[in-house]
């Protein structure tokens, strides 16, 4: 090891109190959610491109960005005592003019849910030192009384550290996770079914990120839980984190802000590759039918103030994953579409629900309402409750044009072809009925009807000039005349059963 004198260093890292020492421990729900912890310090250091490695097996992950990376100085002043963020001090924006994600100052230190060694190796431009830096999580499996201290904080890690030489105009960060806990990787890596352990998924490995697209626009997927483990990591990835959307993902009926967003994607110029997949936003809409409304909007409350969009199209929407609302601060999102919409009221809508696709990119007021998992937003907070309202009040006057516009403009049609279906048997019993008893005239009456049926005005005519009731009446009579007494019974009784049906 070419390790000069001087530039060897240990410590331990430390946490303020058990509270934080849960928190950095238990915080996350899947692996997913600290990997996007890790690549969105990767965007707050203004790294154009990240390039994360879980495959093979997912026994070493690593994760390098050609970021603006941190001295020794800067590490110990974080981990020697872990519980707030630094990354404001210096303000909202980076020198790169992006809007901190960061600010809690836990996400890094969460990497301790994924592996047991945690290897980092940093620079920064201007700097010939490059940080060598191996985290061990070993203290995790002693009793937290062993590890408390006496002025309260908790031991989290121990590290060793020492700095080498790097090329001055270079600047990067590569963590490499190691001895990659079982239960992650055998998340991270898997090729098992999401839905079904027993068989194996559908997989996004190894694709280009066109054939992915492809992939989530295909009517076969109902749900990401068709793709196996190791794609469902990824696409929930790629759904939290501020990189573009994929080329297509909607029908060209989109307006400003829908733009404005896919431009601010763009020119954040974040480009992320899993295994070499670049990544995009998994949000890929293919309607079913070309009923299709995109409703946008942009408003300013005093609370908060929110722009997005409501996607609505006739039919579920599928893969499943993309029903409700999901919610972006500072382009990061905040947990997962909400099929719920914040709790809108089931009674007012429940079948058309399911036919929208929400997202709102609310502003920095919302931040403060969200709790630290970075997932849930506190319902009691102000900004909360605002956007709340109003995106109620947004998604009533929504579903309320799609069922004008969409739902009955379908049900119009249906009406279209079930009466195309009762012209065509009507005229087919007629021909039959008169065939039976004269087969000459069976041409003629064909004939005739079909003069009759092609005069679209006088059918109209026809039909709107008598009512139901006359109608029922006029077929009651024909059948009395024209059937013995039971038979006539029979047809009425069943005629009227359809006619409620
Ligand atoms: N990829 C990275 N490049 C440069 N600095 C980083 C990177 N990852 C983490 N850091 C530094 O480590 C600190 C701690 O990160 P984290 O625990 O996620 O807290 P937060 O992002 O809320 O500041 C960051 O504030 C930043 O200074
Ligand atoms: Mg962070």
């Amino acid at each position: 090891m070419a390790v000069q004198n001087g530039t060897e260093f240990e410590g331990q890292v430390t946490v303020a109190s058990r509270i934080v020492d849960t928190l950095s421990s238990g915080l996350y729900h899947a692996p997913s959610a600290c990997l996007k912890e890790l690549i969105n310090n990767s965007y707050d250091a203004d790294a154009k491109t990240v390039r994360v490695y879980v495959k093979p097996d997912a026994d070493r992950i690593v994760i390098e960005d050609d970021g603006v990376g941190f001295s020794r100085k800067e590490f110990q002043s974080h981990f020697d005592r872990v519980s707030e963020s630094h990354k404001r001090d210096s303000g909202q924006t980076t020198s790169g003019g992006r809007k901190k994600i960061g600010k809690i100052g836990i996400g890094f230190i969460a990497s301790n849910e994924l592996c047991e060694t945690l290897e980092i190796y940093t620079t920064k431009k201007g700097s010939s030192d490059l940080l060598c830096i191996v985290m061990n999580f070993d203290e995790m499996k002693k009793p937290i009384e062993q590890r408390r201290s006496k002025d309260g904080t908790v031991v989290k890690a121990d590290y060793t550290g020492r700095i080498e030489k790097a090329e001055k105009d270079e600047q990067y960060t590569q963590l490499h996770l190691l001895r990659v806990r079982g239960e992650a990787r055998n998340i991270l890596a898997s090729a098992r079914s999401a839905a079904n352990p027993e068989k194996q998924g559908l997989t996004l490995y190894g694709l280009l990120t066109s054939d992915v697209r492809d992939a989530l626009a295909d009517p076969k997927l109902k749900s990401w839980q068709q793709f196996d483990l190791y794609s469902k990591t990824m696409l929930e990835i790629a759904l939290n984190i501020p990189v573009q959307y994929h080329e297509d993902w909607l029908t060209k009926k989109r307006g400003k802000q829908i733009q404005k967003f896919e431009k601010w994607c763009e020119t954040t110029r974040f480009s992320v590759f899993y295994d070499n997949t670049e990544l995009r936003k998994p949000v890929v809409f293919r309607p079913p039918t070309d009923r299709v409304l995109v409703e946008e909007f942009d408003f300013k409350g005093k609370a908060v103030s929110a722009s997005g969009y409501f996607y609505v199209q006739h039919g579920t929407i599928t893969p499943r994953e993309l029903q409700g609302l999901l919610i972006r601060i500072r382009g990061a999102a905040v947990g997962d579409y909400d099929p719920s919409f914040l709790g809108f009221s089931a009674t007012e809508a429940s079948l058309l629900q399911r036919w929208v696709s929400c997202e709102v990119w609310a502003d920095d007021k919302l931040e403060d309402a969200m709790n630290i998992d970075r997932r849930t937003l506190r319902e009691v907070h102000p900004a909360y409750v605002e956007l709340r309202s109003v995106i109620h009040k947004r998604l009533r006057a929504v579903l309320k044009a799609a069922r004008s516009k969409i739902y009955e403009a379908g049900s119009t049609e249906k009406k279209e072809t079930r009466t195309k279906n009762a012209e065509a048997s009507l005229k087919q019993a007629i021909v039959e009925h008169v065939s039976q008893i004269s087969p000459s005239t069976e041409k003629t009456v064909a004939k005739m009807w079909d003069e009759l049926s092609k005069d679209k005005g006088a059918m109209v005519r026809a039909m709107k000039s008598r009512s139901i009731p006359e109608i029922y009446q006029i077929v009651v009579e024909v059948a009395e005349e024209t059937l013995s007494a039971s038979d006539a019974r029979k047809f009425i009784r069943k005629l009227t059963e359809k006619l409620i049906d």
